[in-house]
């Protein structure tokens, strides 16, 4: 099929693409590279654009006669959300309106969407299925649900077919190492963690020990983005116009925030510097997805399923790329030097 991967430049969207050129695909990733890496695209695969002008969208796939649109750019930190909110509405809802309207000027009409467990909120029966009420505690979630409500909207009205996937915490590299996790401005865990073992970061910050949960740090449900990208192959080779499903992405099983740094210092062979400060507001203590949903009508099943293989992927990667994809700012540090006195 032809593909047009909207935030194809970005962690989540370029394991996507990758893997469904791999698999017989023709996709191109359409990012304004606000956060996504040239590098992570294969050459001559990336059309530079933001979603806000539907002109380009709609010429690019009429041009490239694309069959679907995979959703994968936003702005998607949660912090940032809470202090910006205005450019979390205009990136992710006008947005998103923008792709959808795109879609239509050319006659696209199969549209996957990457949604977050953000839009459920604070729920307490875990593992959380597709029908617990989604009720975003924080902007962030609140312009993905949104977008959520537009897609259906615009599906039932214009005749298109929908997957909504709700990823829980996207994590991991390539198995194979070539390509990893980066972004100018970082709010996840495990890149995060690895930062400051590369002497990147003085310190990672842990937000809360309070929480009800085992060693009072927040759960989470970690899931390889190989393990995406297959799901999002799944869905692509399943969808038809008039379909409309939403499934939740994540392994099935939470960790919290100490045993994940527990696994990064296993795989660094070193402890990492960490200082443990107040909870952010809006973080639930525990997100556990339950997967079964994908399972059954995908017939999707997540291969890296231990925390240590996802760490460990993140690290070979890391280790090798420590300023990322980016050109060094400074002198390189030699990699093997920083790691030996420790
Ligand atoms: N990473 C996670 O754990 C996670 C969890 C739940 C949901 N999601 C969702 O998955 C998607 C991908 O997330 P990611 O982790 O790969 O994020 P990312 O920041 O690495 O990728 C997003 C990409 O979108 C591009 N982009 C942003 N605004 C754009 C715009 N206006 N026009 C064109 N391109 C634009 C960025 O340059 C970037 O390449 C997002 O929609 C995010 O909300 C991610």
């Amino acid at each position: 099929m032809n593909l047009f991967l909207t935030g194809g430049a970005g962690y989540v969207g370029s394991a996507c693409l990758r893997h469904l050129l791999k698999n017989g695909h023709n996709a191109i990733a359409y990012d304004n590279l606000i956060e996504g890496n040239r590098g992570s695209v294969p050459g001559g695969r990336l059309v530079v654009g933001d979603i806000a002008d539907v002109d380009a969208m709609a010429d690019c796939m009429r041009s490239e006669r694309i069959d679907a649109v995979l959703h994968f750019a936003a702005a998607a930190s949660v912090p940032e959300s809470i202090k910006n909110p205005e450019f979390y509405y205009r990136s992710n809802v006008l947005g998103t309106k923008g792709v959808l309207d795109a879609m239509r000027r050319s006659g696209v009409r199969r549209i996957i969407f990457s949604s977050t467990a953000a839009t459920y909120g604070f729920h307490a029966r875990m593992p959380m299925t597709e029908d617990a009420p989604q009720t975003p505690q924080v902007p962030y979630g609140s312009t993905k649900l949104a977008a959520e409500w537009l897609i259906k909207d615009y599906a039932k009205a214009y005749g298109m077919g929908y997957t909504i996937f709700r990823y829980f915490n996207a994590s991991g590299a390539d198995i194979d190492g070539e390509h990893g996790e980066d972004r100018r401005d970082e709010s996840h865990l495990i890149p995060l963690a690895l930062a400051v073992a590369v002497g990147r970061r003085p310190r990672l910050l842990i937000f809360g020990d309070d929480f009800e949960t085992q060693d009072g740090t927040c759960v989470r449900d970690y899931i390889h983005v190989d393990d995406l990208a297959q799901a999002h192959e799944l869905a692509v080779e399943s969808l038809e116009p008039g379909m409309g499903r939403a499934f939740n992405l994540g392994s099935g099983t939470g960790v919290t925030v100490l045993e994940v740094l527990r696994a990064c210092e296993e795989a660094v062979g070193f402890p990492i510097n960490h200082e443990i400060v107040d909870r952010r507001p809006g973080d639930p203590g525990v997100l556990i997805a339950c997967p079964q949903r994908a399972m059954r009508q995908l017939g999707w099943s997540p291969r890296y399923t231990d925390i240590r293989q996802i760490v460990g992927s993140a690290w070979r990667w890391r280790r090798t790329h420590p300023d990322g994809y980016r050109e060094p700012a400074e002198p390189a540090i030699e990699v093997d030097a920083l790691y030996a006195g420790r």
